[in-house]
């Protein structure tokens, strides 16, 4: 018989650890969330080894029925976690051999190092789901407050300078193309995540005819880990969610700035309703987009997340090292972090009213039309740079006298290009003029119509 000791590894330690040690190696207080994947993996595990004669049948129930009570009691916020076993794993295992004496069979051919990777591979998966979920909720939302908008042109910015005239609802498509890459780089992770490195034992299998594929199954993974050495030590699961994470943080941070602006005074275009703002503790006046403020810093968070995952990965020797058990504070506040911000900006999204006044006298300067009647000037046959320069000279001559492009009487024209055709100047009605961009991409009405269409018929399927 073993002698008492009070960690699982007793056998050839004359000690328990150092109060200081426990506090500083333990991560039950942050590991603990993985109590349910942890369980469903030692249910998988038993089963198997009931199939290849390790527990018998009995044993593996009695197992079972011990996992599934101790993860209701979880549930239900009544099972006492305990420092002193360290992890999720061991107090889960420990309180099971209180139970079942059969608990002490459940380890077999399995190290904490290849359970923590299914674990953490099985919570991947799962959070990959609810993810897939926030960001057609969020593109949903972004579909929705451009239907109502249909209507609204702005102008369209490059370097934050006034460019080319576009509706609102196709800068807001810009936003639902971005959150459709961040949805499809979370099913392509998902792939190399779906895999299941438990059979790997510590690092080198097991002299135990364990069942992997059967343990596969029961799990819902799509292969085994093909390398015991790799399924321990890999964490590029969580390096590419970490990763998809950071570029959706990012695009939710860019949306947050254009909101920003828009809301302010100096644009004027959107107003932000009282719920999803705040005010100044000293200005009564101020009213501030803090949702929006919040996330842009947000993405700061989540792109550190990515940094220290990669710096706690690029130095470590084959194979597993507890350095390891940093990744998962990391990796779910990456997660975290992102759920709970997409969840709140597209609820902010349904509460923003868009001042079409304000939008309207923004895009009517005639100078974001400079480049069309350059390109009318083209199709009568001037090449572009000629076309360019000759407009250019118009917008000095203009900045000059004060007056509006589309003011500019023929005869400046003329002094410009005698030959100038006056019908090109037909083209100062931004409607007209969007409606003249068909092809695919371009911020044409019947484009944007249509790409709306499709968006609408792709997420009601989500
Ligand atoms: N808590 C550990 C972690 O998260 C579990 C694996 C521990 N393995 C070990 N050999 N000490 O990485």
């Amino acid at each position: 018989m073993a002698k008492k000791n009070k960690t699982l590894w007793g056998g050839r330690f004359s000690s328990g650890p150092d109060a200081k040690v426990q506090r500083f190696t333990r991560s039950v207080h942050f590991d603990k969330r993985l109590y349910k994947e942890d369980i469903a993996g030692s249910i998988a595990h038993a089963h198997m080894l009931s199939k290849i004669g390790i527990l018998s049948t009995g044993e593996f129930r009695a197992i079972e029925k011990g996992l599934k009570q101790i993860e209701s009691e979880i549930d239900a916020g009544t099972f006492r976690w305990k420092d002193a076993r360290e992890d999720v794993h061991m107090n889960i295992e420990a309180a099971l051999t209180e139970r079942t004496p059969a608990g002490a069979k459940l380890h077999t051919g399995r190290s904490r190092n290849d359970q923590v990777a299914t674990d953490m591979r099985l919570w991947v998966k799962n959070q990959i789901t609810v993810d897939l979920q926030l960001l057609a909720g969020m593109q949903k939302a972004l579909i929705s407050w451009a239907g109502q908008n249909m209507d609204v042109l702005i102008p369209g910015y490059t370097h934050l300078q006034r460019a080319q005239p576009v509706y609102l609802a196709h800068h807001l498509l810009a936003y639902v193309e971005m959150f459709d890459r961040d949805r499809s780089r979370l099913v392509d992770a998902r792939v190399r995540a779906d895999v299941l490195p438990l059979g790997s034992g510590a690092l080198a299998g097991s002299t135990i005819p364990l069942k992997r594929e059967l343990v596969a199954k029961t799990l819902g993974f799509a292969r085994v880990t093909a390398n015991s050495l790799d399924a321990v030590s890999d964490r590029d699961f969580m390096l590419e969610y970490a990763a998809a994470n950071a570029i959706t943080a990012v695009h939710l941070s860019r949306l947050a700035e254009d909101l920003i602006i828009w809301s302010s005074a100096e644009f004027g275009f959107i107003r932000i309703g009282d719920a999803f703002t705040t005010g100044s503790s000293l200005m009564p006046q101020k009213k501030n987009p803090d949702v929006a403020e919040i996330t842009r810093g947000k993405s700061g968070r989540v792109i550190g997340d990515l940094m220290a995952l990669l710096t706690l990965v690029k130095g470590l020797p084959m194979t597993y090292n507890r350095d390891l058990q940093e990744d998962k504070e990391r990796l779910f506040d990456s997660v975290d972090t992102v759920q709970e911000t997409l969840d709140v900006m597209a609820a902010m999204l349904y509460d923003i009213k868009v001042n079409k006044a304000t939008c309207t006298q923004a895009v009517s300067d005639p100078l974001l039309l400079a480049t069309d009647i350059a390109d009318a000037l083209v199709l009568k046959g001037v090449p572009f740079r000629h076309a360019h320069e000759i407009v250019g000279q118009a917008v000095a001559v203009c900045e000059k006298s004060r007056c509006l492009l589309s003011q500019l009487p023929l005869a400046d024209w003329k002094k410009i290009q005698p030959k100038i055709d006056p019908d090109v100047l037909d083209v100062f009605d931004v409607k007209k003029a969007l409606a003249r961009r068909l092809m695919v991409g371009a911020p044409g009405l019947k484009q944007i119509k249509a790409e709306m269409a499709s968006w609408k018929k792709r997420l009601a399927r989500k």
